[in-house]
C-alpha cells in the first residue's frame, strides 16, 4: 500500500480526532488537537494515501532536550503495512533534526502490538510505572537514546 508521511495541517486535525475516536477508550477531542496545533513544542505527522486518506498519525512534544511521544494510532484497516513504522521513523527523524537527544513514551503495558512497533524501532523499556492507566494497568516506559556517549 502506498503512503506518504507529511507534518500535520490544520485540515488534518478532523481526521485525526476521528482515529484517535476510534483507537482509544479516552479520546482527545477536536479542541484538544487544535490546542497541541498552536503549540510549536508540539511536532505531529500524518500518513495519507494516494487519495489523500488520513491513514494514521503520531506526535511528539519536546520537554527540555527530549522528545515525549504524546500519542501514535494508525486507523484499523490500514495496520501492518508499515504505516505506523513510518511515522514513528519521521518523529525520530525530526526530533534529532530538533537536536534533542532521546525520545521516550509510555505504553499500555498489555498493548503488545505498540510495544512490538517501538521495540522494532530501537526502543528499550525502562521499567513499570504501576497503576498508570488504572488499577493493575502500568504503563511501560521506553526510551531511545539517539548518542550514548553524549549522554555520559
Ligand atoms: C500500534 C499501531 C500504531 C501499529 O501501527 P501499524 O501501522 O500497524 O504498525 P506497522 O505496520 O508499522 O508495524 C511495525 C511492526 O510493529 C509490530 N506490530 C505492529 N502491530 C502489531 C500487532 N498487532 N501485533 C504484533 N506486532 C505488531 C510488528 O513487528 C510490525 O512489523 P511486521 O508487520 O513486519 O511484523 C496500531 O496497531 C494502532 O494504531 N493501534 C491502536 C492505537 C495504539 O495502541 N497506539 C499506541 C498507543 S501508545
Amino acid at each position: 500500500m502506498s503512503f506518504r508521511i507529511a507534518p500535520y495541517e490544520l485540515d488534518d486535525l478532523h481526521g485525526i480526532a476521528e482515529i484517535e475516536k476510534e483507537c482509544f477508550d479516552h479520546p482527545w477531542s477536536y479542541d484538544s488537537f487544535c490546542m497541541e496545533y498552536a503549540d510549536k513544542r508540539k511536532h505531529y505527522f500524518v500518513a495519507k494515501n494516494e487519495e489523500g486518506a488520513l491513514m494514521g498519525y503520531g506526535g511528539f512534544a519536546e520537554v527540555e532536550d527530549e522528545a515525549h511521544i504524546m500519542n501514535v494510532a494508525v486507523s484499523a484497516p490500514y495496520r501492518r503495512t508499515g504505516v505506523g513504522s513510518a511515522i514513528m521513523g519521521a518523529m525520530i527523524e525530526k526530533a534529532k533534526e530538533l537536536g534533542l537527544n532521546a525520545i521516550t513514551l509510555e505504553v499500555d503495558d498489555s498493548n503488545s502490538g505498540a510495544k512490538a512497533l517501538y521495540e522494532k524501532a530501537g526502543f528499550r523499556s525502562a521499567g513499570l510505572r504501576p497503576h498508570y492507566y488504572g488499577w493493575d494497568r502500568p504503563a511501560n516506559i521506553y526510551w531511545l537514546y539517539f548518542d550514548e556517549k553524549k549522554l555520559g
